[in-house]
């Protein structure tokens, strides 16, 4: 568990799955088991980091009316998913609006923004800026903590570049908003530098680690998601890369962190929490076994 001046985050979290407002996806609220786990997290105070948003609405890959675009999520074996989603959103407005709802309902929601470096350094720092303000204003006091989601592209160039991108883009917001708790959600391909920096820039909490890109975890195949830039890997088929990760990078910082990827059952939990984490999160256990989240949440959170 992490307690911060104004708020905590429960020793398991759900990361993603429930949704861009903490309050579930649809259609996974139509299954009981999912329903249930909805119902477990409000009532133990379980924390949600919600599905990335962006300043303004974005179109990704995945559509959810769209059947021609499920594709760009799949299943892998050992409760695995590949996914290429493209941060489809309404943009952070329509977002900070239904999170106000889950709030109000009692869920314990840290909203996840995701600042487009891709539109220049300058621009995405200002959209992030506005962005929080936005949730600010929303929000109210519950808005105590926020996740910026620097998860990046694999290419030697690109990971360079996100990370200064990343490293200015915190100072930023640390220093307009210095009682905000920040987490920054990192990525396998961050060298453990970029995370020692986010630290003593003054980030809160690290969150490590994103899906695996599928090239970095199966150098040797080809990804069936290749046209789209070969999709993150999670869930059973990611554990093994993400914990070895998460015990080198516990060693190099000493900020909170929430580990996860990979997550399958309550071992998985025990095994982050044996290596240092604060709190674990579990995002595809939840899509893929939402009773088995469910009783680990009770077990740990309850
Ligand atoms: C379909 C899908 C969509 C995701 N979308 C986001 C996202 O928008 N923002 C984000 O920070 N992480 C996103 N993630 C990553 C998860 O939050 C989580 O960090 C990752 O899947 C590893 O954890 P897991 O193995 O427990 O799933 C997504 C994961 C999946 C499977």
């Amino acid at each position: 568990m992490i307690e911060a001046e104004r708020g905590r985050i429960s020793t398991v979290a759900i990361s993603t799955a429930l949704g861009p407002s903490g309050r579930g996806i649809f259609p996974y609220t139509l299954l009981p088991a999912y329903r249930r786990l909805l119902r477990v997290v409000r009532e133990t105070g379980t924390a949600i980091f919600t599905k990335s948003a962006t300043r303004f609405k974005r179109i990704g890959n995945f559509i959810a009316w769209n059947p021609l675009t499920w594709k760009y999520i799949r299943r892998l074996p050992d409760l695995g998913m590949l996914n290429a989603y493209g941060l489809t959103n309404q943009g952070v407005e329509a977002c900070a609006r239904e999170i106000k709802v889950a709030v109000d309902q009692g869920f314990r929601v840290i909203p996840n923004l995701y600042p487009e470096f891709a539109k220049g350094t300058e621009l995405a720092i200002k959209d992030t800026l506005e962005a929080l303000e936005i949730y600010r204003q929303i929000l109210g006091p519950d808005f105590w903590a926020l996740e910026l989601n620097y998860s990046c592209p694999n290419s030697e160039e690109a990971i360079r570049e996100n990370v200064a991108q990343g490293l200015k883009c915190s100072r930023e917001v640390k220093g307009k908003f210095p009682d905000l708790f920040l987490i920054a959600k990192i990525s396998i391909c961050h060298p453990c530098e970029f995370a020692q920096e986010l630290e003593k820039l003054g980030v809160d909490a690290l969150h490590a680690i994103n899906t695996i890109p599928y090239e970095i975890l199966y150098p040797q195949k080809r990804s069936p998601l290749w046209r789209v830039g070969g999709g993150g890997v999670s869930g059973g088929p990611a554990l093994a890369a993400a914990l070895s990760y998460n015990t080198r990078l516990r060693k190099r910082v000493s900020l909170p962190l929430i580990m996860g990827c990979g997550v399958k059952n309550r071992e998985d939990v025990q095994r982050y929490l044996d290596v240092g984490a604060d709190a674990v999160s579990l995002c595809t256990l939840a899509l893929r076994n939402p009773g088995e989240a469910a009783e680990i949440i009770v077990g740990f959170n309850g």
